[in-house]
């Protein structure tokens, strides 16, 4: 089997592919309160192109695929885009990450298409806070979504970016939440990415989170086999879900990073803190042959860097939507 490798000596096996920079939320810490413009359409890569990327990858060694966006359901044939990937040769994992609105209508079709696993991300159970977050009332189509999801999927993931005086009270709401479903819990601590407002007063590091939750609840460790996972696993008593922090600011999980973008205009982003990009669209669009292709990952990988750069002063202008977390 081939093996991607970097500079440092990490494994990449993992591309992550932001199939559109839309999205039906306005969440305030993601797209901030200032102008944005969205991709042409052309900019936008189309499906065969994205699959082609996987293909291409995937014969380099890359064996998990995760899809983002934006918002991955908003694009069209998004299951079609699945299905390809899912019967790529080399391809074991794929999974979404979606805000779950429009879950209902297209969990089932994922499903059949291939999927294996789902992320959702949701900050808030409180649906007035929910409008205040993401300036939309969706609040109750999450909900739907999360049903639908865990009747799909065996494996649903549940993300919480937690944020000081936004979201920081339901913390226990949150893991209450899991006690009777399986869901894998996660929060996230709060990046500054893309000027998306980030205060130093808003962030709340993990074991903050870990310790106001362990004044009710025994936490169990749960071991892990896989070391690129990048959430520390938890487990309590009684509950079906389980839990895990992703600290991404206090800890760093750079040094097991297995991960490569690609996003929605067609550049490969060997990091996601850095505007260092690869463009491999413009390559395909002049004609490239796969080997080109394949050489524009070793590329990406070389420039990959050690460790992210989140709270540096260069870090990317490209905000999450652009990216794809
Ligand atoms: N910091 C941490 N997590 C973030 N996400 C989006 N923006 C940020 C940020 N600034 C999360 C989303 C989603 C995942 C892809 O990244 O909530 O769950």
């Amino acid at each position: 089997m081939a093996e991607l490798k970097d500079s440092y000596g990490r494994r990449i096996s993992y591309l992550r592919i932001s199939v559109t920079d839309k999205c039906n939320l306005r969440c305030r810490y993601c797209v901030s309160g200032k102008e944005f413009v969205l991709k042409k359409r052309e900019e936008i890569l189309s499906l065969e192109e994205s699959e082609r990327i996987a293909r291409v990858g995937a014969a380099l060694g890359i064996n998990k695929i995760r899809f983002t966006g934006g918002e991955p359901l908003l694009r069209k044939g998004i299951d079609y885009l699945v299905e390809k990937i899912s019967a790529t040769p080399g391809i074991s994992d794929l999974s979404l990450t979606t805000n779950g609105t429009l879950l209902k209508e297209y969990a089932a079709r994922l499903r059949e298409a291939g999927l294996k696993r789902i992320n959702i991300s949701l900050d808030t159970l409180n649906p007035a806070r929910f409008e205040k977050m993401t300036r939309t009332r969706l609040w109750p189509q999450v909900m739907t979504g999360i049903e639908e999801a865990l009747i799909r999927f065996d494996k649903v993931k549940l993300n919480v970016v937690a944020i000081r005086g936004t979201n920081d009270h339901e913390i226990l709401d949150f893991v209450k939440f899991t006690r009777d479903k399986p869901i894998a819990l996660r929060f996230i601590e709060f990046m500054p990415i893309g000027d998306n407002g980030w205060k130093p007063g808003q962030f709340i590091s993990s074991s903050f989170v870990r310790s106001r939750i362990e004044r009710e609840h025994e936490l169990r460790k749960i071991s892990q086999l896989s070391r690129s996972d990048s959430a520390e696993l938890y487990q309590i008593e009684g509950f079906e879900g389980t839990l895990g922090f992703i600290s991404a600011i206090s800890q760093g999980f750079c040094e097991n990073c297995n991960r490569l973008r690609l996003t929605a205009d067609g550049f490969l982003k060997p990091c996601l803190s850095s505007d260092v990009e690869i463009d491999i669209k413009s390559k395909m669009r002049s004609g490239a042959n796969d080997n080109e292709l394949a050489e524009l990952f070793i590329k990406a990988l070389a420039l990959k860097p050690r460790e992210h750069n989140l709270l540096g002063e260069d870090g990317t202008k490209r905000r999450m939507f652009q990216i794809g977390g």
